[in-house]
């Protein structure tokens, strides 16, 4: 008889969007009149950017002629787009990663989850509290998280990190030394930033204690400030301790088309073992490669015309975050996040719980949020918005919010 992998079992529900999902149906239901404004899932609205239509159109004309068909794509990425990265994301800013320590794929969610899968089993990591849930219930799938407490939320082998208004949404070092450390900035859910040098001390930590930061990037792009790293490896030293998560989902809209990259450089080794190799013999096994027809379209991304017009529409959503973090600012509310974010993190009202916000919200406003509680205990009391929305909606939803 064949047996499961137990430990999905342990997983609890993922009630988050779901619990969503049926509360707004049922006040739908319920007020038929009622327009509903949705500002809770972090996905983007904007059609793509003219470069990357005309880039899309271009690589399907391509693949229509045998002469410039193009099939099964390099196990590591097409070196176009490699190069691309390596000069724009990291030369750029003065970073050392070549275009060969850069592996394309199909998003930073896969490659969230995936990462794991190098390291052994006994690998302790540590997780900010609250954080992008993939971290934890991938390390739950792969049996290394130990038992789940229901009342308290939090699993046996994970080392959390609360992040709270109280530490300005920056983890502490933890006491106990992890493994393996998930960072995420700008960070989702809270919109919170990190300066380069708060995380240096993250890198030197990693790097005195034999610790890997999985660092996840994928908000880099909407990054205003100057003393906030675009990527880990603007730190001295990241280099033998780090790997870097990237996206093209919210930077360049393609949440739909599916892009992104982890980033391994040589120098990250274990007993003389780099991990890009097992990472290559990894995607080399288990991944055929993101299409040409995406690759090319990432491409355009680099180009100036993309460029640009990238640079118009994150300055479409940054609007948003701005029309959010003052509206409710002006409104009285305690509000956190979306200068170097598409988040705004706000506290709930009157000491609320996060849930008990929402149905306020929904109820008395029709806006759609997430509550904070969500992502983590520590996430309980506060509340997430996106300024993913269009404009009008996003003002909309604000005025009503100010008018309550
Ligand atoms: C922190 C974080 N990482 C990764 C992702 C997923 O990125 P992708 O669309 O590239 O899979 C998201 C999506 O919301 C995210 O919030």
């Amino acid at each position: 008889m064949f047996k499961i992998n137990e430990n999905y079992l342990k997983l609890p529900g993922s009630y988050l969007f779901s619990n969503i999902a049926k509360k707004v149906a049922a006040h739908t239901e319920a007020n038929p009149d009622k327009s509903i404004i949705r500002l809770g899932i972090g996905d983007v609205t904007q059609p793509l950017a003219p470069a990357i239509i005309e880039a899309l159109h271009g690589a399907v004309d391509e693949m229509a002629h045998a002469e410039t068909f193009h099939g099964y794509a390099p196990d590591l990425g097409y070196e176009f787009l490699r190069s691309a990265m390596a000069k724009n994301d990291y030369e750029a800013r003065g970073c050392d990663i070549k275009p060969e320590e850069i592996f394309i794929s199909d998003g930073a969610k896969g490659d969230s989850g995936n990462i794991q899968e190098i390291f052994a089993q006994d690998n302790k990591i540590a997780v900010c509290d609250p954080v992008y849930p993939v971290y934890v219930d991938t390390n739950v799938m792969a049996g290394r998280t130990g038992t789940y407490d229901p009342e308290k939320e939090v699993w046996s082998d994970v080392i959390y990190m609360p992040c709270t208004a109280e530490n300005d949404f920056v983890p502490e070092l933890p006491k106990e030394v992890p493994d393996l450390i998930y960072l995420c900035f700008p960070n989702n859910p809270t919109g919170s930033a990190i300066t380069k040098d708060q995380l240096q001390v993250w890198v030197d930590y990693a790097n005195k204690n034999g610790s890997v930061i999985i660092y996840d990037a994928a908000y880099e792009a909407y990054i205003s400030e100057e003393n906030v790293p675009h990527t880990i490896f603007e730190c001295e030293g990241a280099r033998t301790c780090a790997i870097e998560l990237r996206s093209f989902s919210k930077n360049a809209g393609f949440t739909g088309v599916r892009l992104g990259a982890t980033v391994i450089p040589k120098d990250l080794k274990c007993n003389g073992v780099m991990l890009h190799s097992l990472w290559a013999r990894r995607h080399g096994t288990k991944y055929n490669g993101a299409p040409y027809i995406v690759q090319k379209a990432g491409l355009a991304v680099y180009s100036e015309e993309g460029k640009a017009q990238l640079k118009d529409q994150i300055a479409y959503y940054m609007r948003n975050a701005k029309t959010i973090y003052d509206g409710l600012k002006a409104a009285g509310y305690t509000v956190y996040g979306g200068v170097n974010s598409p988040y705004v993190w706000m506290k709930t009202p009157d000491a609320m719980t996060s849930w008990d916000f929402f149905d306020y919200l929904l109820e008395n406003a029709g806006v759609v949020g997430t509550p904070g509680s969500g992502f983590g205990p520590s996430g309980e009391g506060y509340f997430r918005l996106t300024a993913f929305g269009t404009y009008e909606n996003t003002a909309k939803a604000v005025e009503r919010i100010k008018s309550l």
